[in-house]
């Protein structure tokens, strides 16, 4: 059995008003839910303490949305994973395409994120995912295993447990676009294979899928054999539509 898993990831969003809203809406939201959903929230790191505060007494996890290469050090500016282990976190989301994008890291920064997260004993929450350029000229599947081979390659055996996976390909986040459920579960299927031939114990690994989720596509998206939840955006933001889509996994 793998674990279902519905992140929250709020990008460069939140306010301290926004933070008691949302997560007491979520909180109450979600005080039924299925235990077999394990829900993540990933705030910007200034307010990870008030989300922390106000989740306490139930069972959501954290997540930092991005690490230094260093656990410390002077790196003004910069957060460690052995800083959000300290904190609580439980997960850090290392190479996002936003962070790809606009501070440039190639997949050998992203690499050397995934072993710092990996040595504090984090999950890694890996985002991997094509342009729609590369998609047109047949090569998204050869650009995400590019990127998982080379993020992934310092992984040690009993590592793997640490390792999750989220396919958003670039073209489908916050635009409303959304992959096919068939190409979404292509993409996934695709990945656990490459993951088995890594290695990895792929059949256990848990593979989420990103881009425009919303609650009327994620119990279609949700339903695909190889894909084991989601990694929700702007969603994320309106408590009722995470409610709806955590419901949907
Ligand atoms: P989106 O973002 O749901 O707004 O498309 C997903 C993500 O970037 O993680």
């Amino acid at each position: 059995m793998r674990r279902t898993i519905v992140a929250a990831n709020w990008k460069m969003n939140g306010s301290t008003e926004m933070v008691e809203v949302l997560v007491g809406g979520v909180k109450s939201g979600l005080s039924g839910l299925d235990k077999g959903v394990e829900v993540v929230i990933i705030p910007p790191a200034l307010y990870l303490r008030d989300v922390q505060r106000h989740l306490s007494g139930s069972e959501f996890a954290l997540g930092l949305q991005n690490a230094a290469c260093w656990q410390a050090g002077a790196y003004t500016g910069e957060v460690s994973a052995d800083m959000a282990a300290d904190v609580g976190c439980r997960y850090v989301l290392v190479g996002h395409s936003e962070r790809r994008q606009y501070f440039g890291e190639s997949d050998e920064v992203v690499a050397e994120k995934v072993e710092r997260v990996l040595e504090s004993g984090l999950n890694v929450m890996l985002c991997v995912g094509e342009t729609l350029a590369q998609r047109e000229a047949g090569e998204a599947e050869a650009v995400v295993a590019r990127q998982i081979r080379i993020a992934l390659a310092g992984v040690a055996a009993q590592q793997w447990e640490q390792i999750v996976v989220a396919y958003e390909p670039v073209w489908a986040i916050g635009t409303g676009r959304t992959a096919t459920a068939a190409d979404a579960q292509g993409m996934h299927a695709a990945m656990r294979a490459l993951l088995a031939e890594l290695g990895a114990p792929a059949e256990k690994l848990p593979l989420l899928y990103g881009g425009s989720v919303k609650p009327d596509n994620a119990a279609e998206l949700f339903a695909q054999p190889d894909i084991d939840g989601g990694l929700i955006g702007g969603a994320s933001l309106k408590v009722d539509d995470f409610v709806r889509i955590c419901g949907a996994a």
